[in-house]
């Protein structure tokens, strides 16, 4: 048997393989997409056909595709299946070899997937091959179903991950808010993580205006809103001054980004919030992630969705070449486990940890007054692990 990546010729082969596969078939139109495109690898089995046809011809056996997401560092494994007629027969465990291979050779973390909760025998498959439980995902599928998502860490050095509640943003202009509300979470805040919340602290923490739309919520703005809830808070930017100014032309509009900023200022030093202007890099998100304090990054939507937009995401664990987070936008077709502990290489930091011409670096650091470690547990090589402080880091 031997697996190679597919090509158009192996359409056929692909599409007549997808009738084994239990529910949501992929079509003719997709496999030709991922084939062609650089967001997917499709793999396919070969081996000698010993079931009539042409005797001593290869034909497909089995098949694996496997989505990349732009700017992080884990694989998905999106279909995989072995020919009826060829199961039990390595197949399946020889495809995924592939796929973790090559998924290790692009530098990449992990490798995640979801399976239909009933498909027990999917579920021991993975097993076997090392694949863990992190959740179940309600009505994943299109008949309505569950899955349960599954993940393998393909490195042996486990990441330090906080357990960070998951909340995707229900509004383009909402990032801030639905991160802020994540990093609250995890500290023990009890406000649910819905819609009404994240609109409130839109609502506190927004500059009013940014590029063509609805504000954004700036650093300041955020902190202020962590301050009024309870909890301490600081903003690290790398200038001093309104950010977001150059994403709007109008005069008016830059004065209302002015005025709001100087208010957010004013309630900071009120409420005991300080500012720390300088540069920062991966290696201060990873000290205050030890510390048990949650930090907010924002990150170039250019680097990870090919949008100019300021973006915010949670930080929410490291290794030693990654730091993980929580990515409140989820793109088209996405679900929540494609949001979730998002490895991003500590060496690309500085170029995606930045917004706009003028390069502007911010961060919001939270934490319980009196010691956010107690709440904000650290566990090794997973977010479902008990919750418990971080070795040394007292
Ligand atoms: C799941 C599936 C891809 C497995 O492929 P396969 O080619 O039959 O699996 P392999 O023969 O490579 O088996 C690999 C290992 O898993 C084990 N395994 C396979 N099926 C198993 C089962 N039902 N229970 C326990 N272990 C199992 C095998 O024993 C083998 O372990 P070993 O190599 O140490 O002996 C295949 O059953 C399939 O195509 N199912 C239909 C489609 C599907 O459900 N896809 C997954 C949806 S997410």
């Amino acid at each position: 048997m031997r697996v190679r990546r597919a090509t158009r010729g192996d359409l056929d082969a692909l599409v007549r393989l997808e009738a084994a596969f239990p529910g949501d078939r992929l079509s003719r139109a997709s496999f030709a997409r991922f084939i062609e495109g650089t967001s997917a690898d499709v793999w396919v089995a070969t081996a000698r056909d010993d079931a009539g046809g042409e005797p001593g011809r290869d034909v497909v056996v089995g098949d694996a595709v496997v989505n990349y997401r732009r700017g992080f560092h884990a694989a998905r494994l999106y279909s995989l299946v072995t020919d009826p007629a060829w199961q039990g027969r390595g197949v399946g465990r020889a495809l995924m070899e592939a796929v973790e291979a090559h998924a290790l050779e692009r530098g990449l973390v992990s490798v995640r997937l979801e399976v239909r909760d009933d498909n027990a025998r999917a579920i021991a498959f993975y097993r076997r091959l090392g694949y863990v439980d992190v959740g179940l995902t309600h009505d994943f599928y299109e008949d309505h179903s569950d899955a349960l998502r599954m993940r393998k860490r393909l490195r042996a050095d486990a990441a330090q991950l906080l357990a960070v509640p998951y909340h995707p943003q229900s509004l383009d202009f909402t990032c801030g808010p639905a991160s802020l509300m994540m990093a609250l979470r995890s500290l023990g805040h009890a406000e649910p993580l819905g819609q009404a919340e994240e609109l409130a602290l839109w609502r506190e923490a927004t500059t009013v205006f940014m590029l063509a739309g609805h504000g954004g919520t700036s650093a300041h703005g955020l902190a202020v809103a962590a301050l009024r809830r309870g909890f301490a808070a600081e903003v690290w930017v790398d200038q001093a001054g309104p950010p977001f100014l150059d994403t709007v032309r109008s005069s008016e509009k830059k004065r209302v980004i002015e005025l709001a900023h100087e208010g957010f200022v004013e309630a900071l030093a009120r409420l005991g919030g300080r500012v720390r202007v300088g540069d920062f890099g991966a290696d201060d998100v990873v000290e205050q992630l030890r510390a048990g304090r949650v930090p907010l990054v924002l990150v170039s939507g250019a680097r990870l969705y090919a949008e100019r937009i300021p973006h915010w995401v949670v930080a929410t664990g490291f290794d030693d070449d990654h730091l993980y987070v929580h990515d409140p936008h989820l793109p088209e077709g996405a679900r929540r486990a494609d949001g979730v502990h998002l490895p991003l290489r500590r060496a690309d930091f500085a170029q995606v940890a930045r917004y706009g011409r003028a390069r502007h670096r911010a961060l919001v650091v939270v934490w319980r007054p009196g010691g956010g470690r107690q709440t904000a547990g650290v566990s090794r090589g997973g977010a479902r692990a008990p919750r418990a402080p971080l070795p040394g880091s007292g």
